[in-house]
């Protein structure tokens, strides 16, 4: 099941550090590779030489040590796949919650790029405590699994809530990660994102307010999720953020969106999540205009990509196609017509009358389909992205 995956495992100083090495063999045996990371209080409970043993592996402690030239805090995360960190003390999880980064294990939770999986292991009193409660809703908010800890008797002798969870307890919750984030993998996909440009003359152009953060968010999280993305931007006002199941064409009008498109086609998921420019210029010109000339624009429309996608053959048409609506009034009648007229699976509507959403990094969506609709509050772009996803896997 785990054939394949990289995962760091970070030892931090608690009792329940004897218990990490258990979980160290049972990831090998299911055929992860493990890299295993000691604090200074988890090197206090278990020697670097036993979880080398397990590992087959250096294991990694010190920030500045002789290695530091490779980078290792930024260099650990890139390589694996998932973090564990079992146990995972008050300690380490209020520096995450404050974005602190004093030795290895802290500076590595800080520039890492992957999901991180946590089992905490403490004293009752310490998991109960309010400031630790702050700091373990932080992280959770922040997109942290939590692997709780159980009730018994303690290593101090009291009982409570605080013993780690079992090995075999963390491994299914690995296994789980791992399971449910890749869900589209082996699906194509093509994702349009940001405004697409339409030329005056030589110097000047149309274009709207899209940010494409919206796009980006959503080609990530199609990757992330295991699909192959061709990502078919136009004018974007950040970089997508890079994963290697994202190729990134850049686009200019609608036109060049449309033969993009066309070229990254065939495809199992397509989602337009541009703002394609609904006219072009048909009285271009090559050569800057002059203003003594005075100016009169003449416009045709441009092609509708959504639509061209939707209503390709079967066969030809991926099998989930999902437009959106930034509609300022009407916005549920409009996104149910759009749905119909460009032969979507799933629209996702906004209200942008009072201008949210363009260049915000939150949005409050609406996804409509045949027979559903379907109202979330305001949440993050990447969290309407993970929505998505969500959908896409639950409607396969
Ligand atoms: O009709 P309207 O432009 O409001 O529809 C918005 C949806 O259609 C978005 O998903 C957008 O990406 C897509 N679209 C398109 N090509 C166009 C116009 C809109 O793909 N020319």
């Amino acid at each position: 099941m785990l054939s394949g995956k990289r995962i760091l495992i970070i030892i931090t100083g608690s009792i329940a550090a004897y218990k990490s090495l258990e979980l160290i063999r049972l990831l090998v045996k299911a055929g992860a590779s493990v890299e295993g990371l000691l604090t200074r209080g988890g090197a206090a409970f278990v020697t670097p030489l036993s979880v080398e043993t397990l590992t087959g592996k250096p294991s990694h402690g010190k920030l500045w040590e002789k290695r530091s030239y490779e980078m290792n805090h930024i260099e650990l995360s890139r390589r694996s796949d998932l973090i564990v960190i079992a146990p995972a003390t008050a300690g380490i999880i209020g520096k995450m919650a404050n974005g602190l980064g004093d030795d290895l294990a802290s500076s590595v939770l800080l520039a890492r790029n992957k999901p991180v999986l946590l089992a905490p292991g403490m004293n009752t009193e310490m998991w109960e405590n309010a400031a630790f409660r702050r700091n373990l809703a932080q992280i959770q908010q922040d997109g942290a699994t939590i692997v709780p800890p159980q009730e018994d008797t303690l290593a101090c002798g009291e009982t409570g809530i605080g013993k780690m969870a079992e090995p075999q307890t963390i491994l299914a919750a690995i296994e789980a990660h791992f399971r449910s984030s890749q869900r589209l993998a082996d699906k194509k996909a093509i994702v349009t994102a940001g405004g697409t440009i339409e030329r005056i003359d030589s110097v000047r152009y149309l274009s709207n307010f899209s940010s494409g953060k919206q796009g980006n968010a959503i080609a990530l999280a199609l990757a992330q999720a295991g699909a192959q993305v061709t990502l078919v931007a136009g004018k974007v006002k950040e970089d997508p953020t890079p994963h290697p199941n994202i190729a990134i064409v850049h686009v200019e009008s609608a036109e060049d969106m449309k033969a993009a498109v066309e070229g990254a086609m065939p495809a199992d998921i397509f989602v337009g999540c541009a703002a394609v420019s609904d006219f072009s210029v048909s009285n271009k010109s090559d050569r800057k205009l002059k203003k003594e000339n005075g100016l009169t624009l003449q416009f045709e429309e441009t092609p509708d990509i959504l639509k061209a996608v939707g209503e390709l053959p079967s066969g030809q048409r991926p099998s989930k196609v999902i437009g959106f609506a930034a509609e300022t009034d009407d916005l549920i009648a409009y996104a149910q017509k759009k749905l119909a007229e460009k032969n979507c699976d799933l629209i996702v509507a906004n209200d942008v009358s009072k201008g949210q959403v363009f260049g915000q990094d939150d949005n409050k969506a609406h996804f409509v389909t045949e027979d559903r609709i379907q109202a979330f509050d305001s949440m993050p772009k990447k969290d309407v992205a993970e929505k998505i996803v969500a959908w896409l896997a639950e409607t396969e």
